[in-house]
């Protein structure tokens, strides 16, 4: 146990921090509960005091998670620290993690502080947190540009007022490989066995996951990483690719990890799915080409024998044939709910119902149904956002002077409303109709549109990312069709839909 490593998860944090990367409560709870399969040791599931928003998801994963130590960051200040209790409190297992900038150029422009007036509140902070919490973590932000003589002092500080993990954001991401180890060796030198250390990297010189492993040689003990290197600017260090590398070269490492390698690329996709930002094609462990072998000769090779051009197998990452085909128009409810279980998802009555209704839908369209479209299907019918609007129709036609119009059909209330509206594009004219028909207008910020599977009859599935007049961040919104005219509108409700709940969230607290 001493020797392995506790993996610190910050997608829903430090994660949610990439530009257009904002989630809705739902969505964070679901993360957090594929990170707990995941098996990550610590969650960092936001900043309590940031935001309403940010407290009941943290209070609400705290209700749900069994296992997984449930964290809130908080500024080393006391009204932080009490919004950071209060979120956590009902965990099994909770930690407050609290920071403040420690680097001279940080304390002089950013805090206006002096290190004594710093050193002072970090101590308070950090004893003010342990009268709350047992466990507490403290991170010296900007800590691979600050003085080591100032980290000598305020470091044992901190250890002393209660702190048991001691975190080393490399903010910036300034630093290689070589640095950061010699940095690490030193701070290993005078806290030794008093506290765990951490790392915390950023990716702006792409060195997040080799400075990551650069610390664990030198003694670092927890990784902080998110799912597919999310995070501020250019992210943080990638979950999968740092656990891969400990699983992939064993014989160097003296530590493990407890990640099911088997849960990272089902989370990948979540994360995905749900933030609207794919991991670039050729991004290590789970970009779409990572197991892709394009010139003859690798082909040949891996045919004779895998191992010549692969290093990893895509199974020890849950990667499963997508195009296994598995159910057509005369299979039953039973074979239904067997495919299900297959595929890892256990669904109440109600969901298993209504995917199997939507299944029955998708074969009339389409020939052959492979297990990425249940995975689609099945993501979209587990929602447990409220369906204040529901499409019911969406028809497109094109008309003179390259305008489109389209007409829409949406149900509230068991009413069904219509209205239709002129646009410069099949796309526009289609979000144009149900800003008139739901009376609430939305700015398109960005629109996707990928095939689920392959094939002419593919499911088509569309991401859009909109901003609400009332909404201070863009709501991202998802919808599946064979028809990508219905996948798009389906989107723009699911967005208005989120953002109707975010809505009604904060106005009743
Ligand atoms: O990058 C950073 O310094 C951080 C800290 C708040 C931990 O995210
Ligand atoms: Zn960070």
């Amino acid at each position: 146990m001493v020797n392995d490593i506790v993996i610190f998860d910050t997608t829903l944090r430090d994660g949610e921090q990439s530009p257009g990367a904002s989630m809705n409560m739902e969505e964070k709870v679901k993360i957090a509960l594929q990170l707990e399969k995941l098996g990550v040791d610590v969650i960092e599931a936001g900043f309590a005091a940031s935001s309403k928003g940010d407290f009941e998801a943290i209070s609400r994963i705290a209700e749900v998670l069994e296992r997984t130590t449930v964290c809130s960051l908080a500024r080393a200040i006391p009204s932080d620290i009490e919004q950071a209790a209060k979120a956590t409190q009902q965990a099994k297992r909770r930690r407050i993690h609290t920071f403040i900038a420690t680097s001279p150029i940080h304390m002089q422009y950013k805090l206006k502080l002096s290190p004594d007036a710093v050193m002072k509140k970090a101590i308070e902070a950090v004893q003010y947190a342990k009268t709350l919490c047992d466990d507490v973590e403290f991170s010296c932000e900007d800590a691979l540009r600050s003085d080591m003589g100032f980290l000598r002092e305020i470091i044992p500080a901190v250890i002393e007022a209660g702190a048991s993990t001691i975190n080393l954001p490399d903010t910036v991401g300034y630093r290689l490989p070589t640095e950061i180890g010699a940095f690490v060796a030193q701070v290993h030198s005078f806290v030794k066995d008093s506290a765990m250390l951490s790392m915390h990297c950023h990716n702006d010189l792409g060195l997040a996951v080799a400075n990551s492993i650069a610390a664990i040689g030198s003694g670092v003990r927890q990784v902080e990483c998110t799912i597919n290197g999310l995070g501020e600017r250019a992210g943080n260090t990638a979950l999968e690719e740092l656990v891969m590398i400990i699983k992939t070269r064993k014989e160097l490492f003296s530590v493990d990890t407890h990640i099911n390698t088997k849960e990272i690329y089902p989370t990948s996709k979540l994360v995905a799915d749900i933030t609207g930002i794919c991991p670039q094609p050729n991004k290590a462990i789970v970009g779409k080409n990572a197991f892709a072998h394009e010139s003859g000769i690798h082909q040949d090779g891996i045919l004779k024998h895998r191992e010549t051009y692969e290093i990893i197998k895509p199974s020890d990452i849950g990667m499963v044939e997508s195009t296994s085909l598995v159910l057509g128009k005369h299979s039953g409810r039973a074979a239904f709910k067997d495919k299900i279980a297959d595929l890892g998802f256990s669904l109440n009555d109600e969901e298993l119902q209504a995917a199997f209704t939507r299944f029955k839908h998708l074969c009339d369209s389409k020939k052959e149904v492979f297990d990425d479209d249940i995975r689609a299907i099945i993501g979209e019918e587990t929602t447990h956002i409220p369906q204040v609007f529901t499409l019911s129709l969406v028809q497109v036609s094109a008309c003179s002077n390259a305008k489109y119009c389209a007409a829409v059909s949406v149900v509230r209330d068991g009413i069904e409303l219509s209205d239709s509206a002129l646009g410069n594009g099949a796309v526009d004219s289609v979000l144009k109709s149900i800003d008139r028909v739901s009376g609430i207008a939305g700015t398109l910020k960005d629109y996707k549109v990928e095939s689920v599977t392959s094939g002419k009859d593919a499911l088509a599935k569309v991401v859009v990312k909109v901003e609400f007049a009332q909404a201070n961040r863009a709501v991202i919104g998802h919808g599946i069709d064979v028809d990508t005219m219905s996948a798009t509108a389906k989107a723009y409700i699911s967005a208005l839909n989120s953002y109707l709940s975010m809505r009604e969230l904060i106005n009743n607290k």
